[in-house]
């Protein structure tokens, strides 16, 4: 009977044992998965970086963008080295200020940190513009772009910059309140239509300028695509800016001599037409906004910060007028305009542009992400966070920039160590535009410094970001010719 029993009790109960075993078995397995998992995240954590995660979500954002930018990474550096963790912009992150690390991600091991930007970014100029991606893609867009902006090419772009200097100079002093961003703006705007497009006026170009003002408003506004909100009105843009982008190509395909014309789209259609590259017609769209973005911001923030410094230092001003004035006085005698060689003379001028760079440090940083845990400098940088090369700390950093809060264009008498100095990057993806952006301010130089005079208007001092730092009000000046200064 209890044999029956048993039996009768085996008989029922072993399914229900045997899914109870089963039950239990998986539960102590997840839970050795999780207990391993946990260790591994642990021992993971604690080869992180040093640093401060801030605030849950908003980590260090708020800090990072109203601090003065040396101080949010200096403080930093300081108490945690020269590789620190952060959490900014909502993501977790690595900052690196060493020259040696920075060119780790950079250059020797740029193929486990790629590029990143917010998905909203990338839409906006464009998916298929360079700076989004790595290998053989960026490989060949960048040799293109790059033998667009070399010297022998830029070279020839010289009387078209000055031209556009003298055009719109004159209307400075008719103005009794020069927002210097502002203006600085327009005229690297202008530099980038034309070596964009080459210098052929076109009936399309003052459509493809009005939607590309369009689409710059709603780059740096909140990505909230509503009707109305300066992002869906940039997004719209952006559709037009193809359409009118894509019939400019159609009708310089069409048309042989309109087709060999300059600029960036010229080199394109060209690659295009040989059919080196393969490139379609949306890959030329998104690179022809892509660089256009690039040059613009960039250059015009470096031009405000030179008119600031030249200000501050007045010695540096008269040491740079004077080499100008030797200039226009030779070009005076064969009665010329500005050549490239020219430009090639103007030692002094060149050295403050570079102290600028330096002083001003206008991408204060560069952002890259890890694509696996990567061994880094004896920390884990895990896959997925992103890496910040601080090429402001490196800037300022007496280790190879003695006094570095010091205005001094005579230091770079003698060229910086390797890869201290990185206004325009460093490896794959450093900037193709530095030669152009050094011409536009060194034409502008001449011009300005041996005809005007400005002060500041108003009390205001210090910085502010437009993206990149500047100075507070964009540099509100006033300017008069010089004789009646
Ligand atoms: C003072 C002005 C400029 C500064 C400070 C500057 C700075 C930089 C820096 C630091 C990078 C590297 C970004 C990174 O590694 O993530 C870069 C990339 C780039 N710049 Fe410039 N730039 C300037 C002007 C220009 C101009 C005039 C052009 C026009 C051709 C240009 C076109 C580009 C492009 C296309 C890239 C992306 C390159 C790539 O991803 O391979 N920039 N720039």
């Amino acid at each position: 009977m209890q044999s029956l029993y048993l039996s009768s009790l085996f008989t029922f109960e072993q399914p229900f044992l045997i899914i109870l075993t089963l039950l239990v078995s998986c539960v102590l397995l997840v839970l050795l998965f999780f207990v391993q998992q946990w260790g591994h995240q642990s021992n993971r954590r604690s080869q992180l970086p040093p640093g401060s995660m801030g605030w849950p979500y908003i980590g260090e954002t708020l800090k990072l963008y109203t601090e003065h930018p040396n101080t949010f990474f200096f403080t930093r550096k300081k108490r945690y080295g020269d590789v620190f963790k952060s959490h900014i912009l909502g993501c977790p992150c690595v900052m690196i200020s060493s020259p040696e690390a920075a060119k780790n991600v950079l250059v020797n091991q740029a193929h486990l940190f790629k590029p990143t930007y917010p998905p909203s970014k990338e839409k906006m100029i464009g998916p298929q513009a360079l700076f989004f991606h790595q290998g053989d893609y960026h490989f060949k867009l960048k040799k293109l772009i790059q033998s667009s902006f070399s010297p022998s090419v830029i070279r020839g772009s010289v009387s078209s910059i000055e031209e556009i200097v003298l055009n719109f100079l004159p209307n400075w002093e008719t103005n009794t309140r020069i927002c210097t961003l502002q203006e600085m703006k327009k005229y690297a705007f202008e530099v980038a239509m034309i070596s964009a497009f080459g210098n052929n006026p076109e009936p399309e170009m003052e459509g493809i300028k009005h939607l590309y003002r369009i689409l710059e408003e709603g780059y740096n506004s909140m990505p909230i695509d509503f009707p109305g909100t300066p992002f869906n009105k940039a997004m719209k843009a952006r559709k037009l800016l193809n359409g009118s982008l894509s019939r400019l190509i159609e009708k310089r395909r069409g048309n042989r001599k309109l087709h060999n014309d300059g600029g960036l789209l010229g080199v394109l259609l060209r690659a295009q037409e040989q059919k080196l590259d393969n490139l379609s017609d949306s890959q030329i769209s998104d690179n022809i906004i892509g660089v256009i973005f690039a040059a613009h911001d960039t250059t015009a923030t470096a031009l405000t910060w030179l008119l600031k410094y030249l200000l501050d230092n007045p010695h540096v001003l008269q040491a740079v007028t004077r080499e100008q004035e030797g200039i226009q006085c030779k070009l005076a005698g064969e009665n010329r305009g500005l050549t490239w060689d020219d430009t090639r003379q103007m030692f002094v001028t060149t050295r403050v542009i570079q102290e600028t760079l330096r002083t001003a440090s206008i991408l204060s940083f560069t952002f890259r992400e890890a694509v696996e845990d990567v061994e880094f400098e004896g920390y884990i940088i895990p896959k997925g966070w992103k890496v910040l090369p601080l090429f402001r700390n490196i800037h300022h950093s007496s280790d190879f920039f003695p006094q570095p809060e010091k205005f001094d264009p005579s230091r770079f008498k003698v060229p910086p160590r390797p890869h201290t100095y990185m206004p325009f990057g460093n490896g794959l993806h450093s900037c193709p535009g530095s030669e152009l952006a050094k011409l536009e301010m060194l034409i502008f130089l001449h011009h300005f410094t041996t005809t005007y005079r400005w002060k500041v208007i108003g009390e205001e001092d210090g910085i502010e970001y437009g993206p990149f730092p500047v100075p507070k009000g964009g540099l509100p000046i006033q300017v008069r010719p010089r004789n009646k200064a």
